[in-house]
């Protein structure tokens, strides 16, 4: 074998063997990649081992390979399931993993409730099924789509492959308007073993797992394979209905089950959240035998009215939570500690670890966050691992918990070799050479050269093309790097992407002619850029990848300033941080200065912003329309609350607002329309008055929305 050779030490038919090993392998993940159902490697083994296959290339330029992965731009253009927009989005949960994350979660509801600590508050516990989400919608009692969770807001339309579900009814036995029932799609350990042994015996591909097994089976674009899988489906949620299914989490699961679904029997209702811990304990005892795979437990609060008002933050309900199972460990040796550079130009210090298995999954990375961390010193300075650093060729000890990445748990340090130094961190950007900087009261080792930085380039690319951002359909990662390094046809900032076409039909040599493209594979791609050409407000600003504007910051954004050009002015004069504009710019609620400073160095004159100009010219982005623009008084209005309010929370009544389309800002200023004070009310009160804002106490505010 060569895999584990230094490039510097291959003599040249061992290059030329790596070459063939490389180009095969690589062009093989490429393909199970795009294939989506599943990778064969993850991406930074795809990373390093396109790295290698290239410095071999570059040595021994007379063995680089016809087919070699370095020229391949984009896979095979791949048939695809259409897309469906869901009509009630699909929500995830938030994580819990020690008992007091769970009492803190009781009580962040109690307060949210005003509810004391000694008023009733039911939870509905049931497991956490390791599978996929799938929404299933009947119209008048018929199964008329099946769609796959998706990015949360649009999913797959799977309908035909679903139908081959023995679980899922086609027909139910009411004929209402519409209810959509959601579930998780997953595949039993019996099962499983039988699918990999099958596919074994045809030399097909095995699945890691039956969580990917259920994936890839489901994805099909064949439904009659889907038929052959062993799929099975189990209801615990709803979506868009036209009657409720009940009054209770309890009671309306019991009612999918009279319709004709299956549900969890390790549903359990628990008067009290100790009582939803014993339940947990209980299940956990017994999570090897189910059968299936669980990756922990969820707890729902019972009423359905509590949890509606309960409402959502941007991605999971305020109502649920999953409580996952501990983290499992695993020792191994860390060979290496790489360094990559990311959007924002922080230097992550990366293990590379002889592969292990941890929890049923091989590990050959894990996270190292920081100098400090690797250094055993926490993000205030104590100390953590009892004082052990961490160095190349040390034994360390590995854990996952949930679908987060690995990490490093402890050190051995009586394996340490004796001549071992201590890792040193890297004084400049190990991508373009320039000078680090490491901000007070930041754990983060930044390479200062922004955009200029090939890597900082190429990172702010991947999330400008992601599917949070611009999601173009063909412009995925991979082909981001290689048409960053491309010659003829380069992207090297958003902009460029906007001018393929042009400029490849001013190219000489033209995409549809080159390796790894045809002419309908290129034709797809400027197809695909010139639909995305229109875009919301928000999802471009978060498509930037400005630090610290993520996509919630971007939605509060845009629906602050409602267009691009009213954001992009009040910016240019809030970069005089005595102007009114900064002042309205911190005073909007969820941002703080972190978030206005960033934004205000993104904007300043220079590099960034003409890159961001002259990308500008060829969008067209959309103006931002506030929720829910039904005729209610409060829509596109800016709220104050100040002072107690006694009838609900704070927070309760800011979602409230929210839901009406109302802005809830920090302060008082001119752009606020409605100041509502309870008891206790200062400053802010006096400031309406001086302003002529309109004040209301809480009654009054309470009759407002109709409460
Ligand atoms: S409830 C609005 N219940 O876990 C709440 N989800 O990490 C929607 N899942 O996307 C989810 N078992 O795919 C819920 N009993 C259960 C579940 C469950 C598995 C999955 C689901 C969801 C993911 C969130």
């Amino acid at each position: 074998m060569t895999d584990n050779i230094a490039v510097d030490d291959l003599s040249e038919d061992m290059a030329r063997d790596e070459l063939t090993r490389l180009s095969d392998l690589l062009n093989k993940a490429n393909k199970a990649y795009h294939g989506d159902d599943s990778p064969i490697m993850t991406d930074a083994e795809f990373d390093f081992l396109k790295k290698r296959n290239l410095e071999i290339e570059l040595k021994f330029p007379q063995y680089k390979k016809p087919d070699s992965p370095t020229e391949k731009i984009g896979s095979l253009p791949s048939e695809k399931f259409s897309k469906i927009k869901h009509s009630k989005k699909m929500f995830s949960l938030a994580n819990a993993f020690e008992n007091s994350d769970l009492y803190d979660f009781d009580e962040q509801v109690r307060r949210f409730l005003n509810l004391g600590h000694s008023d009733p508050l039911e939870y509905t516990v049931e497991p956490k099924i390791d599978g996929l989400s799938l929404s299933l919608r009947y119209e008048k009692g018929e199964l008329a789509f099946a769609v796959t969770r998706g990015d949360g807001t649009t999913g797959e339309n799977v309908t035909a492959n679903a139908l081959k579900i023995k679980d899922i009814p086609i027909n139910l036995p009411i004929q209402t308007e519409i209810l959509e029932v959601r579930g998780e799609v997953y595949m039993e350990h019996k099962d499983f073993e039988i699918l990999n042994n099958y596919q074994e015996s045809l030399g097909r591909k095995v699945f890691a797992n039956p969580r990917n097994a259920a994936a890839g089976s489901l994805r099909q674009l064949d439904a009659a394979i889907t038929a052959e899988r062993p799929l099975k489906f189990l209801a615990y949620a709803w979506g868009e209905l036209t009657e409720p299914l009940d009054t209770t989490q309890f009671g309306a699961i019991q009612r999918l089950k009279n319709l004709g679904f299956k549900t969890n029997s390790h549903t359990k209702l628990c008067q009290n959240i100790d009582e939803a811990l014993t339940h947990y304990e209980e299940l956990s005892k017994i999570r090897s035998e189910l059968g299936y795979d669980i990756d922990g437990i969820v707890y729902k609060v019972d009423s359905l009215d509590l949890q509606s008002r309960l409402g959502h933050r941007s991605t999971t309900p305020r109502w649920a939570i999953a409580h996952k199972f501990p983290a499992e460990y695993s020792w191994t040796k860390l060979m290496a500690i790489d360094i990559q550079v990311g959007r924002t130009g922080a230097l992550s210090p990366v293990a590379r670890l002889s592969p292990v298995t941890v929890g049923g999954v091989v590990v050959s990375n894990a996270t190292l966050h920081n100098q400090d961390y690797i250094a055993a010193r926490d993000n205030y300075g104590k100390e953590i691992r009892s004082g052990k650093d961490i160095r190349v060729n040390d034994w360390v000890e590995v854990y996952r918990a949930g679908d987060v990445i690995p990490k490093i748990s402890d050190v051995d340090i009586t394996r340490r070799l004796s001549d071992s130094i201590a890792y040193r961190f890297p004084s400049n950007c190990p991508e373009c050479g320039s000078a680090v900087v490491r901000d007070e009261g930041d754990a983060v080792i930044r390479c200062a050269a922004g955009i200029n930085c090939p890597a900082q380039a190429i990172e702010k690319l991947k999330h400008f093309v992601a599917r949070k951002a611009f999601d173009i359909e063909g412009l995925g990662a991979r082909q981001i790097e290689l048409f960053f390094a491309d010659e003829i046809l380069p992207i090297k900032e958003p902009v460029d992407i906007f001018t393929l076409e042009f400029r490849d039909q001013n190219n000489f040599t033209k995409l549809k002619d080159r390796h790894g493209f045809g002419k309908k594979s290129a034709e797809n791609l400027f197809d695909a850029i010139k639909e995305k050409k229109t875009i919301e407000f928000s999802r471009f600003l978060f498509s930037l990848g400005i630090r610290h504007v993520g996509e919630n910051v971007s939605k509060l954004l845009a629906r602050h300033f409602l267009t691009w050009s009213e954001f992009i002015s009040s910016i240019s004069l809030a970069q005089n941080r005595e102007s009114q504009e900064y002042f309205d710019l911190v005073a909007i609620d969820g941002i703080g200065t972190i978030v206005v400073n960033s934004l205000l160095s993104a904007f300043e004159i220079g590099k960034e912003r003409n890159s961001i100009e002259k990308l500008v010219e060829h969008l067209d982005i959309l103006d931002e329309i506030p929720p829910d623009i039904d005729d209610n008084v409060l829509s596109g209005k800016t709220l104050v609350f100040t002072g107690t309010l006694e009838q609900m929370s704070r927070s309760e009544a800011k979602s409230l607002a929210e839901n009406f389309g109302a802005k809830v800002s920090g302060s008082v200023s001119t752009k606020t329309d409605l100041v509502i004070a309870g008891p206790g009310a200062g400053s802010k009160i006096r400031k309406a008055e001086e302003l002529g804002v309109k004040t209301l106490d809480e009654t009054e505010w309470l009759s407002l929305i109709g409460k």
